[in-house]
């Protein structure tokens, strides 16, 4: 296993609708998935899907524990979820601080909901069901729109709320 090459943002395959996966525990899935992490870890990211590595299922994979891209965020655990289910709860939103593998060197100032709760299963296909916010519920938001080909720039209200790390946050 080893880490993949990310696909960037004007690769076709990152603004598909992925497929549902249909069978669960399969080495297959198991190998996507370890990929997944040995890529997410060579890159320090937050999380990752897998059509960000050319593989169009509804799979993504986040963890972040102190992580140096993303200094101020709440730790998130270790997931693996598989064909997830969004319920947004209630109105309230939050602005935050993005990045993405495949938008590399760039971040932007995205509103998103502030609570939700999240259904899907993990690689063996036992059911997930948490009631998440903040850090948590952005990360599942931003992974879950790559499995709907939605890039974190194309919710941006504002082109210039999108900008190079470098210029917007000097200091890191
Ligand atoms: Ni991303």
């Amino acid at each position: 296993m080893a880490a993949r090459k990310v696909l960037k943002m004007g690769d076709p395959l990152l603004y598909k609708r992925a497929e549902e996966v249909r069978e669960f525990g399969t080495p297959e899935l198991d190998a996507l998935i370890r990929d997944m992490f040995d890529t997410m870890a060579a890159l320090n990211g937050a999380g990752l899907a897998a059509p960000q590595i050319g593989v169009s299922q509804r799979v993504v994979i986040f963890e972040v524990q102190s992580n140096p891209r993303y200094p101020d965020a709440e730790a998130v655990p270790r997931t693996i979820l598989i064909n997830p289910v969004l319920e947004l709860l209630g109105s309230e939103m939050e602005d935050g601080w993005e990045g993405c593998l495949s938008v590399p060197g760039l971040r932007g100032l995205v509103s998103r909901h502030k609570r939700l709760r999240y259904r899907g299963f993990d690689e063996k296909g036992k059911p997930i069901d948490r009631t998440v916010s903040d850090f948590h519920a952005r990360v599942v938001q931003h992974e879950c729109d790559h499995l709907d080909g939605i890039l974190y720039p194309m919710r941006l209200k504002d082109i210039r709320l999108l900008g190079f790390e470098d210029a917007l946050f000097p200091d890191l």
